[in-house]
């Protein structure tokens, strides 16, 4: 918690158009949000230049994923460079749905944030285990193998920030409970003190994500490991803006 500013990122995921995103984006703007939460919101690819032109400056943008090089013959895919010259700085990479509905690997994920930091773009890195892992009892294992790719190709980790998302919890309206969101986290960072530093380990900050709601939230961020959320459906309702202010 110390030294660790707390932070929220929105998953728009494949949804919304202009005029949703609109009044959205128009809500945020009038909104009293908390001055200590970093606030991201990642935006579908079509319209990350929207969303960075009419979000106020002090809200981040982000991509949902981008590919691992900058550019060449790759039918719709997206780079860093071009995120960046939307205004977007920040990338959503090994999220959930690209592992499991896209078929993404831990090596892809790899290569795809070396890139994305070697191109001057923040990464929020997700990691989590399936409903089955949970019950084979391979979480740890799952979760710790997943940020091992992505540690590897982290340098500086001021860069990153880690989102807990345990997939049986996305989108299902099945939220891990406060205990069982600090249990991994903080098994996380014990892991991130071992196998990086215990300098990275105390300031990188590790978010929940999985059917974080304006209900839910306040409990799950009086955890002591759990620095923020990574938030899809309610990211997309004006509750938002109390999962913004969940610390408040
Ligand atoms: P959810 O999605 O909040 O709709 O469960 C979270 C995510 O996929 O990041």
């Amino acid at each position: 918690m110390p030294g660790r500013k707390f932070f929220v990122g929105g998953n728009w995921k494949m949804n919304g158009d202009k005029k949703s995103l609109g009044a959205l984006i128009e809500t945020l703007n009038k909104a009293a949000l908390d001055p200590n939460t970093e606030v991201v919101c990642g935006a579908p690819p079509i319209y990350i230049d929207f969303a960075r032109q009419k979000l106020n400056a002090k809200i981040g943008v982000s991509a949902q994923n981008c590919y691992k090089v900058s550019k060449g013959a790759f039918t719709a895919e997206i780079s860093p460079a071009m995120i960046k010259d939307c205004g977007a700085s920040w990338v959503i990479l090994g999220h959930s749905e690209r592992r499991h509905v896209f078929g993404e690997t831990d090596e892809l994920i790899g290569q795809k944030v070396a890139h994305a930091l070697s191109e001057g773009l923040e990464v929020i890195g997700c990691v989590g285990e399936t409903l089955d892992e949970r019950e084979k009892g391979v979480t740890e294992k799952v979760v710790f193998e997943q940020t091992k790719a992505i540690a590897d190709n982290v340098k500086d980790w001021s860069k990153v920030v880690i989102a807990y998302e345990p997939v049986w919890a996305i989108g299902t309206g099945k939220t891990a409970t406060p205990e069982q969101a600090q249990e991994i986290h903080e098994k996380l960072r014990s892991w991130m003190k071992k196998h990086i530093s215990a300098d990275v380990a105390s300031n990188t900050r590790i978010i929940y994500g999985g059917s974080v709601t304006a209900g839910n939230c306040k409990e799950i961020a009086g955890k002591a490991d759990v620095d923020g959320f990574l938030v899809g459906g309610a990211s997309l309702k004006p509750e938002f803006v109390n999962i913004i202010n969940a610390r408040k």
